[in-house]
């Protein structure tokens, strides 16, 4: 505890970021530290999971001794594992190695410390990272969750628990990002990428297929989108043309957001309230888009600033907090599970 507030470590390690935070009251980040391996994984074109593993490993103990430096240093006073009330950790869905080096890390600190140890769900953290800035947000609200693994609506009835409307049946919203940047050769990491250059290019250029499915469905489809942009190259490169990068991802960005808008404002219709969250969040068009359409709906909208967005142990740290405070503590079995649902 620190002056009466409770403080919680949190760790995150499920893809290419190893992570720690501390945070008072869930909401308020005292570090928040986020060590990338972009640089790393850029020579492959994607994340190659047991090099994720290995710079985990590598880095974790760093990243969590520079979290309580940076905490100190903003309270003014030094922090140790000691002042610790509990030990939030992302124990699924991600790559499997990735997310045991963080659990196997956790679970040591608390064991060595005697602190509570709290399994968080990844997917639970990206939509509680609308509560680090939006400190009057609060449950009940409709979620977009849009990342790299997954494109889901759902309503969140409390704290650390939501029911899923819809999901995509095929790819992510972020993966067709990362798929897309490579067939038109930005390379990874492709979603920022595609975003930037898009600002250059005409959305209107080349008219892509928006797939809705069946009426009133809240699911997704974004892997003929990808065939289609394949399609599309492959044509006009037998042809002899050179094709329009900023145009081919401008259009492809705005057929693929054209879908995930309508339906996060169908969906946010009812309780006029909509938080968006996931790395594809951080996406400026779909900013710009959703600010539109909620504003002309009288829906409430809540995105993350983008570094809480992408994935980062201070949203872990908050949904731990409101685990902690439920009395969702986990035991030294926990594991990591993969493939973990984003309503389990
Ligand atoms: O949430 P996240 O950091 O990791 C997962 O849990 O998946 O999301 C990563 C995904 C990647 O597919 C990345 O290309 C995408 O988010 N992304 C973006 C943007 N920034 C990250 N997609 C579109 N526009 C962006 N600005
Ligand atoms: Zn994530």
């Amino acid at each position: 505890m620190i002056d009466g507030k409770t403080l919680g470590l949190a760790i995150e390690s499920s893809c290419d970021e190893t992570s720690a935070a501390l945070s008072l009251n869930g909401r308020e980040v005292l570090s928040n530290i986020i060590s990338s391996q972009i640089a790393v994984h850029t020579k492959f074109g994607g994340v190659v999971p047991e090099i994720a593993s290995r710079h985990h490993l590598q880095n974790i103990n760093t990243v969590v001794d520079s979290c309580f430096e940076e905490a100190g240093e903003k309270l003014g006073r030094k922090l140790t594992m000691s002042d610790v009330d509990f030990i939030a950790v992302t124990y699924g869905p991600g790559l499997v190695g990735a997310l045991l080096i963080g659990v196997a890390t956790a679970k040591a600190y608390a064991l060595a410390a005697g602190k509570p140890l709290i399994g968080v769900n990844h997917m639970q953290g990206h939509i509680s990272a609308n509560f680090i800035e939006h400190k009057d947000l609060e449950p009940p609200f409709m979620s977009l969750v849009v990342s790299g693994g997954h494109t889901n609506i759902v309503q969140v009835d409390r704290y650390n628990h939501c029911i899923s409307l819809g999901g995509t049946r095929d790819d992510a919203a972020g993966e067709a990002f990362d798929k897309v940047a490579r067939v038109i050769g930005l390379g990874y990491p492709g979603g920022p990428k595609i975003d930037k250059i898009s600002k250059q290019g005409d959305p209107d250029a080349i008219r892509f297929k928006r797939v809705f499915l069946e009426e009133g469905s809240m699911d997704f489809s974004f892997s003929g989108i990808k065939t289609g942009v394949l399609n599309y190259v492959n044509g006009e490169k037998q042809k002899g043309h050179e094709i329009n990068v900023p145009d081919v991802a401008a259009s492809f960005q705005q057929a693929v957001l054209d879908v995930i808008v309508t339906k996060a404002v169908w969906a946010a219709e009812k309780p006029k309230r909509l938080a968006v969250a996931g790395g594809v969040a951080s996406n400026s068009r779909l900013r710009e888009m959703l600010t539109k359409e909620c504003e002309e709906r009288g829906i409430e909208l809540f995105f993350p600033s983008p570094v809480y967005c992408t994935d980062n142990a201070a949203m872990i740290g908050c949904a731990g907090y409101y685990k902690y405070l439920d009395g969702g503590i986990d035991d030294l079995t926990l594991d990591a599970i993969p493939g973990l649902a984003m309503d389990a």
